[in-house]
């Protein structure tokens, strides 16, 4: 599903550059649940966001899906972010002035579909998630935990093929969080391909397999199951 090749990545700026991705090679299979971990600032995100198709990177492979990502215009890349990925952050980013409903039909109208099918689609999946009864609820009139989830809907509603989440239960308490991994354990179940960042010994346990980045590299990896 995922094949990354000597993966670099450097920032530059004007006066100063970062090398983060220092050649990193990774398969992730269809299916898997694949836990990334590292210090912060060893480029977790980073790693992320070039897989997700959300940043280019400096040089090196990226095949998803059977596709060579760095031959794509940037109108395919966001073709593929559109159909084939789905992402949950952090901070959920949701849009404050919608609804839970609304935020979850927003990557389906961009995709094409009437409001109606939109509308449906979300709806099931809110109730997959576990908040029927809070679609017309605003982010600020839900939890921390009911808004990561009102993200999660968002990222699947689409049947994405590979789930990013980066760090999805950094701002969340121990109950949420454990409630957010038992969310992606349902989906990984149900044979979704998730890669998640995250930093917690607890919350890796999930994962088919756990790989960390270190000194710019991935350097070691283990199986918790
Ligand atoms: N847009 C950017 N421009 C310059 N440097 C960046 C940028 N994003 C991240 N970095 C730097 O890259 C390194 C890795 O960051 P990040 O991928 O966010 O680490 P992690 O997610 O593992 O905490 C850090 O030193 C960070 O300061
Ligand atoms: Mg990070």
């Amino acid at each position: 599903m995922i094949s990354i090749k000597n993966l670099v990545k450097t920032y530059k700026t004007k006066h100063t550059e970062t090398l983060v991705l220092r050649g990193v090679d990774l398969e992730v299979k269809e299916g898997e649940f694949l836990g990334i971990m590292g210090k912060s600032g060893a480029g977790k995100s980073t790693l992320m966001y070039q897989i997700g198709l959300l940043d280019h990177p400096t040089s090196g492979e990226i095949i998803l899906n059977g596709k060579q990502t760095e031959q794509l215009t940037q109108n395919d890349r966001t073709l593929m972010r559109l159909s084939e990925l789905g992402y949950v952050f952090q901070d959920y980013a949701l849009i404050p002035e919608l609804t839970a409903k609304e935020n979850t039909m927003i990557p389906l109208l961009m995709q094409g579909l009437s409001r109606e099918e939109a509308g449906d689609i979300s709806t099931r999946m809110l109730a997959k998630v576990g908040l029927a009864n809070r679609e017309n609820n605003l982010p600020s009139q839900l939890s921390g935990g009911e808004q990561q989830r009102v993200s999660i809907a968002r990222a699947i509603a689409h049947n994405p093929k590979i789930l990013f989440a980066d760090e999805p239960t950094a701002n969340l308490d121990s109950v949420s969080g454990k409630a957010i991994i038992e969310l992606f354990e349902t989906l990984h179940a149900d044979g979704q391909t998730i890669v998640m960042v995250t930093h917690e010994e607890e919350y890796a346990k999930y994962c088919d397999r756990v790989v960390y980045l270190e000194d710019g590299k991935i350097t070691r990896e283990f199986k918790p199951k």
